[in-house]
């Protein structure tokens, strides 16, 4: 190898890359000089046979070549790219594609409005596994061994102690596991219950669980002053809320709630079923079998609720069969936008 063959080397390269018409050909000279089995590797190699003196003068050759022969590659890249750009294959006068604006789905929107709320109120968002366990589904909840919601026409069983969660309670659980008091969460989730689907009932739907529990006394009155509050927000300022005795194993005392028909405004409509009134959510005072079974002291003090987020988006939309929100009919969907 000579210095002259190398200033050869690299006027061959320069023209074979200047003459490469596309990017197919930039690439092949790209491959032909620099490539692992290119010229250029090859050259460095036989720097080795250079003697010694030689071989600062063969260095600096060599890397000058790479670096033209770099530079210019980049160079007709753009060049062949700018050439063959979209101004050449593409017809701006044709008409477009009409592509439609989403909109929030109204399940969603209900999660989005109510963890705002109850962030506000100083709530956070946890998280729990739409596949959950035993304990933590119904053990942990003071759920007696034979209660019928266990049973498998009630319950999607997986496994023997695992099961696709029937409500958000178990992020309570979870909750309280993770951390002492105070605890101030809500989580919103997928829940699963072998339920034949009607207008009012599907086997997968959504639940927003809270739960708050603190060392200084939380009393059935905040809970009802705090489920006020978020109605609301959540349904104008005219919605009334009625809490009806129930009995729930996790809670006690425990309470239903609901909400004055936003439709009917109370006079009885077909989505009320003539009531005036609409469930949408349980609640209750933490029993206190369920802080032993977290291990938190029987002393603390918690309210906890759980609502149907499809509930809500129903009375608020005024949507008489569940099963229209998840027709996925984008037309309907646009509705709520
Ligand atoms: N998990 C109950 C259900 O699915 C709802 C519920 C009731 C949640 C009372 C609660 C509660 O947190 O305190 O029917």
């Amino acid at each position: 190898m000579t210095l002259q063959e190398i200033d050869a080397a690299k006027e061959a390269a320069l023209a074979e890359i200047a003459a490469a018409k596309d990017e197919a050909g930039v690439e092949a000279a790209r491959v032909k000089f620099l490539g692992r089995n290119g010229s250029l590797p090859a050259m460095m190699k036989g720097l080795r046979d250079v003697a010694p003196a030689d071989k600062p003068a063969f260095g600096q050759a060599l890397n000058a070549l790479r670096a033209a022969v770099s530079a210019a590659l980049e160079e007709r890249k753009a060049a062949v790219a700018a050439q063959s750009g979209p101004r050449d294959s593409f017809d701006f006068s044709l008409p477009g594609n009409w592509r439609g604006t989403g909109a929030i789905h109204p399940v969603s929107e209900v999660i989005e409005e109510t963890t705002r709320i109850f962030a506000r109120l100083g709530f956070t968002v946890a998280d729990g596994p739409d596949i959950e366990t035993e304990f933590n589904n119904f053990d942990a909840l003071n759920t007696a061994k034979h209660h019928p919601s266990r049973d498998e026409r009630d319950t999607f069983w997986l496994g023997p102690e695992l099961l696709l969660r029937t409500q958000t309670s178990p992020v309570q659980i979870r909750a309280m596991l993770a951390k002492k008091p105070p605890v101030r969460i809500i989580n919103p989730g997928r829940c699963y219950r072998r339920d034949t689907t009607d207008a009012t009932h599907a086997a997968n739907f959504h639940q927003i669980e809270g739960l708050y529990v603190d060392v200084v006394p939380v009393s059935l009155a905040d809970l009802k002053s705090t489920l006020a509050h978020f109605a609301r927000e959540m349904m104008g300022p005219s919605v009334q809320v009625r809490f009806r005795p129930h009995f729930f194993p996790f809670t006690e005392p425990s309470v239903e709630v609901d909400f004055s028909c936003h439709v009917c405004k109370g006079k009885g409509c077909a989505v009320c079923k003539q009531s005036g009134w609409i469930e949408v959510m349980g609640a209750g005072i933490v029993d206190t079998r369920v802080f032993g079974k977290v291990g938190y002291d029987p002393d603390c003090y918690g309210y906890a609720f759980g609502m149907g987020v499809e509930r809500i988006a129903m009375i608020k939309h005024g949507v008489t069969d569940l099963r229209t929100l998840y027709a996925n009919d984008l037309r309907y969907l646009r509705e709520f936008l």
